[in-house]
Parts: C-alpha cells; structure tokens; sequence
C-alpha cells in the first residue's frame, strides 16, 4: 500500500465531509465564526475523524449517522489546540502551517472561538438523530462528552498545567497527563465507530484499549518531534517544551526509549486489532505509518 498517496486521497474525503458542517460567516457574531473556521481550515492531519470513520467501517458501518460525529470530535480536537495555544498556556505562534488564532484575531476571540467550537460540536453531532434515533446514537454522544471533558481531554491539560515548571512529575503523572489529555480523544473516536456500527462490548473494550495505546505512541512521538522535528514540516514550532520547560515522555526517559515506547505501544494496538474477526487493512497500515511519522 502506498501509503502517501493513500493518505492524501482519504485526507481530501474527510475534509470534504467534514468542511459540510462548518458555521456560515455571518451575522454580528461573524468574528468569532471567522476565527473557529481558520483554525479549522487550516489542514492538520484529520487523524481523529479518519480513526473513527476506519472503526465504523471495519464493523460494518454504512450509514452518514458517522458524518456528524466526524465533523464533531475535529471541532472539538480543533478547539482543545487554539486553547493548548494561547499565552496562557503553551503560548506558541504557529500552527498547522500558519500563525495561531490569539495571533491573528486576538486572545479574546481566540477563547471565544475554541468555546464556539466545543458547543457547535456538540450541536453538530445532535444533528445525528435526524438521521437515527437509536440507542447507540445516545451512547455515542454520552461517549463524546466523557472523553471531552475533565475525565478526559480537559482533565489531562489540567494536570499538564500544573506539572509545567516543576521537575517532579512522576511517571505516574505522566501516564495520567497523556493517557487523558491526548489518548481519550483518540478514544471517543474510535469508540465512537465501534459503537454506531454496532460493535458488541466486548468489542468496544478492546477498540477503547487500542485507542489508548495509540493516543499515548502518539503523544510521545508528539514530543520526540517537539525536540528532532522541523517546523515547516510540522507546520507548528519544535522546542515549545523546551521553552515551557516541561516534563515530557522525552525528557522523563530519553529519546532512545521514547522512540522504542512509540514502537511497542503501537505494535501492542496493532496486536489488539488483530485479535479482532472483523479486519481493517489500512487501519493496521495507518497505525504502523504514525510511528515513523515526521508530521
Ligand atoms: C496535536 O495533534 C496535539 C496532540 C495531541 C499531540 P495533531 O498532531 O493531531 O494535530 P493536527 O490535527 O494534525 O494539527
Ligand atoms: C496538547 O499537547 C494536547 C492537547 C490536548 C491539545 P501538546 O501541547 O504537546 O500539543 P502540541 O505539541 O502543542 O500540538
Ligand atoms: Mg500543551
Ligand atoms: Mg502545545
Ligand atoms: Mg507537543
């Protein structure tokens, strides 16, 4: 499988998907719709809603009830980067490619902007149920909250905050910080797609596993990239931790057994998915690919 090739050919489907969902820019309010859409706009890798639309379709998933949620859990993903932005924060000037949002629209709009797109997420994937009322629907949305919020993303950057500048992370901490702040986004998404395509419990588990091992290969690859990265690749600043002086996966273990890590805990997803009777070739490739990533 030629998998660049294959990436920007399904990359371009789920922009076209997702870009459906988008708010109109107009009315008084229009500032701060311009902002959450140039964000938004701007590209990124669109990993989560292709992890969820590969889910769906590994269980048997057909229907456009998944489109909602595709748009949804980017918008959220979206937001959660224009906040990890602003000065308060990480406080970096760039961002997939171009200046962060507080640069060009200024920090208030940047904080109303990253708000706008939490609610319109969830306004988003409501629109599902005009497409089915099922159970599955609501437990989705119950699932896309829960990862959402301060027992997932909100509550991994908390801690993440707190930890900044002080040398005394434990590993424990920082299983905590990545296992929330990064992997359960990568969760909802996937459980996301198991459930609306109907994935037993049983099932579910084992997709919410893997997702967590891939979120946590991802975030430290995230922070080997941060220190051996190059920015116009990356489309965002390398050394940003070191700037914050933060503890990272790399500076907690050094980049030999981070770059190992990355390795095992996707293999170890890999071996999860494998275990599986269903069966999704490209979402076992795209596993694999994310660890050599440069981007
Ligand atoms: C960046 O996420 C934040 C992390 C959780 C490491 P991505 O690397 O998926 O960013 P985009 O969406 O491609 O810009
Ligand atoms: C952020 O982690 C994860 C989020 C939930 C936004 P980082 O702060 O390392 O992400 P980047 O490197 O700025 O993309
Ligand atoms: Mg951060
Ligand atoms: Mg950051
Ligand atoms: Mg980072």
């Amino acid at each position: 499988m030629d998998m660049t090739a294959e990436l920007t050919k399904r990359t371009e489907q789920i922009e076209n998907i997702i870009k459906k969902y988008l708010p109109e820019e107009e009315g008084y309010q229009k500032q701060v719709i311009e902002a959450m859409n140039y964000s938004f706009l701007a590209g990124g890798k669109r990993l989560r809603p292709m992890l969820m639309l590969e889910t769906y379709r590994m269980f048997g998933g057909k229907s456009e009830v998944i489109e909602p949620f595709m748009a949804a859990i980017e918008m959220i993903h979206t937001y959660s980067l224009i906040h990890d932005d602003l000065p308060a924060m990480d406080n970096d000037e760039y961002r997939r490619g171009r200046k962060t949002t507080h640069i060009v629209y200024g920090e208030a709009m940047a904080i109303l902007a990253g708000d706008g797109l939490l609610n319109f997420a969830y306004e988003t994937a409501l629109t599902a149920l005009q497409t089915e009322q099922t159970p599955n629907v609501a437990k989705a949305l119950l699932v896309l909250s829960q990862k959402a919020g301060i027992y997932g993303m909100v509550g991994g950057q908390t801690v993440d905050v707190e930890t900044d500048q002080t040398q005394s992370v434990t590993r424990d901490q920082l299983d905590f910080i990545y296992k929330l702040k990064t992997s359960a986004l990568i969760e909802a998404s996937m459980l996301i797609g198991a459930i609306l395509a109907g994935a037993t419990k049983s099932e579910q588990k084992i997709i919410e596993e893997a997702a967590s091992e891939i979120g946590l290969a991802f975030q430290i690859q995230d922070d080997i990239l941060d220190v051996t990265g190059n920015q116009e690749v990356l489309g965002k600043p390398v050394g940003s931790d070191a700037k914050n002086e933060k503890a990272t996966y790399v500076t907690y273990e050094g980049l030999k057994k981070a770059q190992e890590d990355v390795k095992r805990y996707s293999k170890h997803a890999v071996n999860l998915l494998e275990s599986l009777v269903v069966k999704n070739e490209f979402l076992i490739h795209l596993v694999e690919y994310l660890i050599h990533r440069e981007k």
